[in-house]
């Protein structure tokens, strides 16, 4: 089966034509009182990819990473279906999920936002919202921040280096985050806490090239590239549950650990494997976009889409729609790209790619367009679709059930 053909949508049978023709069908009935560009939530595959993640997960818990979905009512949503806590991406945003009654919010990544900072010493979401640390000035800003709101104490997550580096440390794999990486510098960075006067709640570690990098990839040296991906993930692992285990242990000498978090949409079983780690983050997988598509332990259903309008034929084979040009984050590569995916059929011009305002397609369907039809698009990556919409429309079945609004929608551009 071709990739582009797999798992268009909930209800596309093993992508056969007939099911991928069904749900475009489904989704143009949902949405005929609509004028794209919109987004929708196909609500099915969302709740079926919820079960799926949680299924992954066993018996730890899943936390949600809110980035990767940026609608307040589809966080909630997740929460309800049973993941437990969030895995917030900024301070801002962390503050205001706890304002509108979200509980045990973690901070991913490091704040130096002052202001927010002592919003957070200062309320009253001091008790519900942890900050990540990962080096002394984190914490001079955090006792600063108490100091100024003459607030109490913030509670502090450490952030641990989950990279792999083979060959004696002349090769270094996985995202550049923390410099702390040993049980003997997690233990110090504890100690400091401690001594500061702030609060040890948890730890995370973040293996983003096992949980972020599919071992299935397209193209023509995709099973090759996949056996080699495959490869570096599981030594990748291997070092990292041993080290992981020892990194808890030495802070857990210092003080008591709430949660050990680790993993991401791309590990989920692996990562809840770990005996050391008490629960594991997702987000990605509800959305299922494009980049999930490259792994071989699961198959997200895809959940997120959006149309855009034929506005111009320029020739026979080609049909023009508005807009498009919804690049994901990353090193920029045609993965990046959004792909066009109903009707069946159509590809990206490879010069023009997502244009800014307009985007031609191409491909035998694109003889079958005309002016005013859509073209439903894929997001290479999750929640960075919401910043391109003020809402989402939830679709069941072939309804359009409710629209809410995204973080955008809620004039929350928090990065
Ligand atoms: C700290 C952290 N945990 C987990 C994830 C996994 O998120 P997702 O499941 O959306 O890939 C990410 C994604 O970048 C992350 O930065």
């Amino acid at each position: 089966m071709s990739r582009s053909k797999r798992g268009i949508l909930a209800d596309d049978r093993a992508g056969s034509v007939r099911g991928v023709t069904e749900a475009q069908e489904r989704l143009e009935a949902a949405t005929a009182h609509l004028d794209p560009p919109f987004a929708v939530i196909d609500l099915e595959a969302f709740d079926a990819n919820a079960a799926d993640l949680l299924r992954r997960a066993g018996d730890k818990p899943l936390r949600l990473a809110s980035k990767s979905v940026r609608v307040r009512e589809l966080n909630r949503r997740a929460l309800d279906a049973g993941l437990r806590g969030v895995l917030a991406f900024t301070l801002p945003e962390a503050l205001w999920l706890a304002g509108h009654g979200f509980e045990d919010v973690v901070v991913a990544y490091p704040t130096v936002d002052r202001a927010a900072l002592r919003e957070l010493a200062d309320g009253p979401a001091r008790s519900t919202v942890t900050v990540m640390v990962d080096c002394p000035e984190h914490l001079d800003l955090a006792v600063a921040a108490v100091r100024e709101a003459g607030g109490g104490p913030i509670l502090v997550a450490l952030d641990v280096d989950a990279g792999w580096w083979p060959l004696g440390g002349r090769v270094r794999i996985g995202a550049k985050r923390s410099p702390l990486r040993t049980p003997e510098q997690a233990a110090a960075l504890a100690r400091e806490v401690l001594a500061r006067g702030l609060v040890l709640d948890g730890l995370m570690s973040y293996e983003a090239h096992i949980a972020g990098v599919g071992d299935r990839p397209p193209g023509r040296l995709g099973v090759l590239a996949g056996a080699a991906i495959a490869g570096m993930q599981a030594a990748s692992a291997r070092e990292l549950a041993a080290r992981r285990a020892a990194v808890v242990a030495a802070v857990r000498a210092v003080a008591p650990l709430r949660f050990v978090n680790g993993g991401g949409t791309g590990s989920v079983e692996r990562t809840a494997a770990e005996p050391a780690v008490t629960e594991v983050a997702a987000g990605s997988g509800l959305f299922a976009p494009t980049l999930f598509d490259a792994y071989r332990a699961f198959t997200p259903r895809p959940a997120a889409l959006f149309a855009l309008p034929v506005v111009r034929r320029p020739s026979a084979e080609v049909a023009t729609v508005l807009g498009g040009g919804y690049l994901a984050s990353g090193a920029a590569g045609a993965d990046r790209l959004p792909s066009p995916v109903l009707p069946p059929g159509l590809r990206l011009d490879h010069r023009e790619g997502a244009g800014e305002v307009q985007t031609p397609v191409t491909g035998e369907a694109a003889r079958q367009l005309r002016v005013g039809d859509r073209v439903w698009f894929r997001h290479a990556k999750a929640g960075e679709l919401c910043e391109r919409f003020d809402a989402v429309h939830l679709v069941r079945g072939r309804e359009v059930v409710d629209t809410v609004p995204t973080y955008r929608g809620e004039g929350c551009a928090f990065l």
